[in-house]
């Protein structure tokens, strides 16, 4: 059984979509054992996506993040990583496959509505970043 750290991102969160994103994962075999509805910080939102701080678009992505309310979860599941990545549908919605999050919400490559871990590492460090152990109740 294996975790992974999902976002609902602004553009998301700004539209009321929280539910039906979630009703998603949970029709996948996605089980919801931690969610937190929180404000980021530019400086937050700097801190979690430090691996992309030399791409074009990281102060975009930043300044995005931090524009409204965020909803961070954890999803358990079998192969939680890569079947939450499925749901989501790629990183630009004009590639998505229907009925992914981002086919059906996402407005652009940057406003995607939508994180989710791409490793086991990365998992374990995302997760940290937003919750303690007694947060995950599985
Ligand atoms: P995440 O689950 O959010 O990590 O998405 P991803 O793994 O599908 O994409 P990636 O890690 O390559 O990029 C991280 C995030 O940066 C994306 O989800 C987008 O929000 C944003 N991003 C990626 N490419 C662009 C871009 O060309 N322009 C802008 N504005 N944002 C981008
Ligand atoms: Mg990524």
């Amino acid at each position: 059984i294996e975790r992974t750290l999902s976002i609902i991102k602004p553009d998301a969160t700004k539209r009321n979509l929280t539910g039906k994103i979630n009703a998603k994962f949970e029709d996948a075999g996605l089980r919801i054992i931690a969610q937190k509805r929180i404000q980021l910080t530019k400086e937050q939102a700097g801190a979690f996506y430090a691996v992309h701080k030399e791409r074009p678009f990281f102060d975009e992505l930043t300044t995005f993040m931090a524009s409204e309310p965020v909803v961070v979860q954890v999803l358990e599941g079998e192969s939680a990583i890569a079947k939450n990545r499925e749901v989501m549908g790629a990183t630009n919605p004009a590639d998505a496959a229907p009925g992914t999050v981002r086919a059906e919400f996402a407005e652009s490559v940057g406003e995607n509505s939508v994180h989710g871990s791409d490793a086991p590492e990365t998992a374990a460090v995302e997760i940290a970043f937003f919750f303690s152990s007694l947060e995950l109740v599985g």
